[in-house]
């Protein structure tokens, strides 16, 4: 197909545009007349002339209104033929408007007609589907006059342009409109992603974003709920960097607090030389818990926990280098987390906001935006009464989590200058999040255009269904969760006899991939909301929806290419001569497959659940078997020698990787040559 030129838009836009000027001037020009003709009108002279001119101008008005219609339409059309074979077309937002347009023109008397696009799960019904007819016509009919969906839906397509999408539409059924997509359209795409040599991102507003993700607390330890925050929120930021977006991704670790008095005091009597020999975390862990205990039960040593905390807060130098201290060790431990994961964060703790909670406590009470109760200082949302209120000053005087996240919030929206805050932790948190945003539009924080989100989660679950627990019953400790999915790995890999086959640099290679890509994928797969059972087992089975199937896949893929002695480079420069091979029924369900990518991306960002682009990534590797078990890409003769490469195959092969690549690498995946 030539690509259609959207200048001629443009052009007949303008021109349209000219001619509307024109027009008006003659509406000014009508209308001067008429009013200069009123006294003559009064003493009833010429009052043919002023009807005459009255109804020319109600004419004039009628077209100018057509005019500025068809502008925008051409306007549309130009903008969605640009986004086509400029960047990366969303093929459901095409079709939307395509549909919107015609549904518009055969009822403009419909106000917000219903526009029903999506795509089809039975290829005997088309590869996408319009199912607006039924409720249109539900809507059209009055009693009496019963109006049939099949008419409307022919009445929809009368009124379709042509699309460089789509090859044709039919009415099916009760009143389905089925949509057939172009193989021209396809070949553009796929060809464009190969010369360019990877998936560029479909178009959206670019917005300056803060994903605050993984967030562990100091001393106590980083639970697999972190872990889970880690993996979705890395994923988050990953998709959202890819969109080009402005993305700041913050660590906003527990780093402040009564906690602190608490270890202090009692590091003093059970670790005095705490200022000059560092404890490890395992045992600062568990003074952590020894000091709760005696925080509950022992108000002498509450008493001089406080005393610790006004310390801190004062700056006190020895109380400062134990905090410091403190936040170190535990840093190291969480650093190793992160290393391995190759997870990147700014660090931006509690404590960074302390001054910050001071100013907002203040503005918010000469605002009168608080109020006594029980001692404690407490705000209500936009509703009075609904949820809970947040503890903005506690009755001792103190600050809290939620103070703590009102001062935030303020800092990121007023200083940082985000539109857009997403906070990735477990689903428990969800009415604190709620709460936070109500309170911060109610103090005027918020405008309405901010974006904020809760991305939350369910807990991880132990193979017994209860939770996550090491025999003892203590936390799994990530890094001993990441060691034993290595050893697993390495296990699998030697029970497959790889390990005779890799080198030892592509063993550890493939090792590690598998082990922390399946650890990853085990968690994107699931919806996120509920509830998921960590198994090793499941995990790395390598059939199935698993990140070792399709890591496998794709040097699969990979090693067609290569066994046909093509490279990569030569792959892009047959791009631009050679066409991609779709007329085998396969090879286009394969393509269609691909060609779902820019919506999948766009939903994501739309509603944050990352497990749709897992199970994309095993719909690509199941339409890519099925092709591949129908035609050959590369024909070899009895003796093994290749006898003909199937370019127009190769390609599709390698659009294929190009885009499972991406999935990945939007995953936090990282593919191997060989495993
Ligand atoms: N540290 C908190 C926890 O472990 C998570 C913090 C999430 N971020 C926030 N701004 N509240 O539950």
């Amino acid at each position: 197909m030539s690509a259609p030129n959207w200048e001629m838009f443009e052009k007949r836009a303008t021109i349209a545009e000219k001619e509307i000027v024109h027009l008006k001037q003659q509406v000014e020009w009508l209308y001067r007349n008429i009013m200069n003709n009123t006294s003559q009108i009064a003493s009833d002279i010429n009052k043919e002339e002023f009807e005459r001119l009255q109804q020319e101008n109600i004419k004039l008005k009628h077209r100018i209104a057509i005019l500025t219609r068809t502008i925008q339409a051409e306007r549309d059309k130009a903008s969605a033929l640009s986004n086509t074979f400029q960047s990366n077309i969303s093929i459901n937002n095409t079709l939307y408007e395509i549909f919107q347009r015609a549904i518009t023109a055969a009822y403009p008397d419909i106000l917000n007609p219903p526009v029903i696009v999506t795509t089809s799960n039975n290829p005997k019904f088309g590869d996408y589907q319009c199912n607006s007819a039924m409720p249109l016509a539900q809507q059209l009919s009055s009693p009496g006059n019963k109006v049939v969906p099949r008419t409307v839906a022919n009445n929809i397509i009368s009124k379709l342009e042509e699309s460089p999408l789509v090859d044709k539409f039919e009415v099916a059924g009760a009143g389905f409109i089925n949509i057939y997509l172009k193989r021209d359209f396809g070949q553009l795409v796929l060809s464009n992603w190969l010369k360019i040599g990877e998936v560029l991102p479909p178009y959206v507003e670019k917005k300056r974003v803060i994903v605050d993700f993984s967030s562990p607390n100091i001393a106590k330890e980083m639970h697999v709920g972190h872990l889970r925050s880690t993996i979705i929120g890395d994923s988050i930021a990953k998709l959202l960097e890819y969109l080009g977006h402005d993305v700041l991704r913050i660590n906003h670790i527990g780093d402040w607090g009564t906690q602190f008095g608490m270890l202090i005091a009692h590091l003093q009597d059970k670790f005095p030389n705490y200022l000059t020999v560092t404890p490890a975390i395992q045992d600062l862990q568990i003074f952590y818990k020894e000091s709760k205990i005696r925080f509950d039960l022992d108000e002498e040593f509450k008493k001089r926990a406080y005393e610790c905390v006004v310390k801190l807060q004062a700056f006190e130098p020895d109380i400062t280098k134990a905090w410091k201290m403190i936040c170190d060790v535990s840093r190291q431990e969480f650093e190793k987390v992160y290393t391995r994961l190759e997870i990147k964060l700014i660090e931006r703790g509690e404590s960074f906001y302390q001054k910050r909670m001071e100013i907002i406590v203040k503005e918010l009470e000469s605002r009168n935006l608080l109020e006594e109760d029980n001692g404690r200082k407490v705000m209500w949302g936009e509703k009075h009464g609904v949820g809970i209120p947040l503890t903005i000053v506690k009755s001792d005087g103190g600050f809290t989590y939620d103070t703590s996240d009102m001062a935030t919030i303020k800092q990121r929206i007023e200083e940082e200058r985000a539109e857009w805050v997403i906070y990735v932790t477990d689903a428990g948190q969800s009415l604190h999040f709620q709460m936070l945003e109500s309170c911060a539009k109610k103090a005027g924080i918020l405008k309405s255009f901010h974006r904020i989100d809760h991305v939350g989660f369910g807990v991880v679950l132990g193979e017994d269904k209860k939770k996550f627990k090491t025999r003892s019953g203590d936390t799994v400790k990530l890094t001993d969760l990441l060691d034993e999915g290595l050893k697993r790995t390495l296990q699998k890999l030697k029970e497959k006899e790889r390990d005779k086959v890799l080198s030892e640099e592509e063993l550890k290679a493939a090792q590690e991939s598998v082990a922390y890509g399946c650890i990853k994928y085990a968690d994107l797969s699931h919806n996120r909301n509920h509830e998921y059972v960590f198994s090793f087992d499941k995990m790395l089975e390598d059939k199935g929806n698993t990140a070792v199937y399709l890591l496998y896949a794709l040097t699969r893929i990979r090693s067609i290419a290569r066994t046909a002695k093509v490279t990569k480079e030569e792959l892009q420069k047959h791009a631009h001569d050679t066409p991609i091979s779709l007329e085998h029924e396969k090879e286009w369900k394969l393509t269609k497959v691909l060609l779902k990518f820019p919506d999948i991306v766009l939903d994501i960002s739309k509603d944050m659940y990352l497990h749709p682009l897992c199970e994309f990534c095993y719909e690509i590797s199941c339409a890519f078997t099925e092709f591949y078990d129908k035609c050959y890409c590369v024909e070899k003769n009895q003796a093994g020698e290749i006898v003909k490469v199937h370019m127009g195959r190769l390609l599709l092969t390698e659009a294929t990787a190009i885009v499972l690549e991406k999935c990945f690498a939007l995953l936090g995946l990282k593919p191997v040559e060989r495993m």
